[in-house]
């Protein structure tokens, strides 16, 4: 794991739309896996800030998202397939057919993660975006997500939900339930970049590391993976030591 140091949110923007811009300049047709909530924010104004500046073409881009609560439709303001269009989407030039998140909305979620989980079968990522919660999980898999899951219904602990209630009517308004992306398939992007800011994450980065790979901090399954980029501020580094590190170039 290689670790990237930023003053504030703009260099982590920039820092996560450089590896982003690697990917592309290799691979105009890449498949990008994408987070929602609030850190990747910069980074997504980057990406469209860049698109407007220096053209820089998302055409042949595939998108796939990490997960989308149940019950949320599309339009729903709270929903990530929404998000995703006000924050990046619409503002550049990917085509919304080459994007897909799991149908929160399914008549039948099985099959919808059974879809979902196909799709990302033959559509392998060249790089995964990811956040972290403070509850060290990435995509919704929650503490206890076994390494091996695949796209499946989660139901969110009650810490996840009070954590995103801000743009709910109340935190009881947070669906319980949300479909997300399996650990086992986050693990078979080809590079993965997990963008961490805040105090309130300190936790999560430092058990991501050091704590027992026993599956309460899910994110400890990325230390299986070659090649993870951790892109974090000085707050959610504070429970780091320096030997710990290994730069990113
Ligand atoms: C979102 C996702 C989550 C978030 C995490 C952190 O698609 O998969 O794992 O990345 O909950 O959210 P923020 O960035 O809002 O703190």
């Amino acid at each position: 794991m290689k670790f990237a140091l930023v003053k504030n949110n703009k260099e982590l923007g920039e820092r996560a739309f450089f590896e982003i811009k690697q990917v592309l300049d290799a691979k105009p047709d890449a498949v990008i896996g994408f987070a929602t909530g609030s850190t990747p924010l910069p980074l997504y104004a980057k990406m469209v800030d860049d698109y407007k500046k220096n053209g820089t073409s998302y055409k042949a881009v595939r998108a796939v998202n990490l997960d989308e609560y149940v019950g949320l439709d599309a339009k729903d303001k709270n929903s990530y397939a929404r998000f995703m269009r006000e924050n990046l989407f619409d503002h550049i030039d990917i085509l919304p057919e080459n994007t897909d998140i799991p149908n929160g909305m399914a008549q039948d979620l099985e099959a919808e993660c059974a879809r979902y989980s196909e799709m990302l079968s033959v559509t392998p990522r060249d790089i995964q975006i990811l956040g972290i919660g403070a509850n060290g999980h990435i995509g919704f898999n929650e503490p206890y997500t076994k390494k091996d899951s695949t796209t499946h219904i989660v139901s969110l602990t009650a810490r996840t939900r009070a954590d995103n209630a801000a743009g709910f009517k109340n935190p009881a308004a947070v669906p319980i339930y949300a479909l997300t992306m399996g650990i086992s398939e986050i693990l078979a992007a080809k590079k993965i970049i997990l963008l961490a800011t805040g105090e309130k994450k300190a936790q999560a980065i430092y058990d991501m590391l050091r704590a027992r790979e026993d599956l309460s901090c899910p994110a400890t399954a990325l230390r299986g993976h070659p090649d993870v980029t951790v892109i974090l501020d000085k707050e959610a580094a504070s429970l780091l030591k320096f030997d710990e590190w290994t730069p990113a170039e």
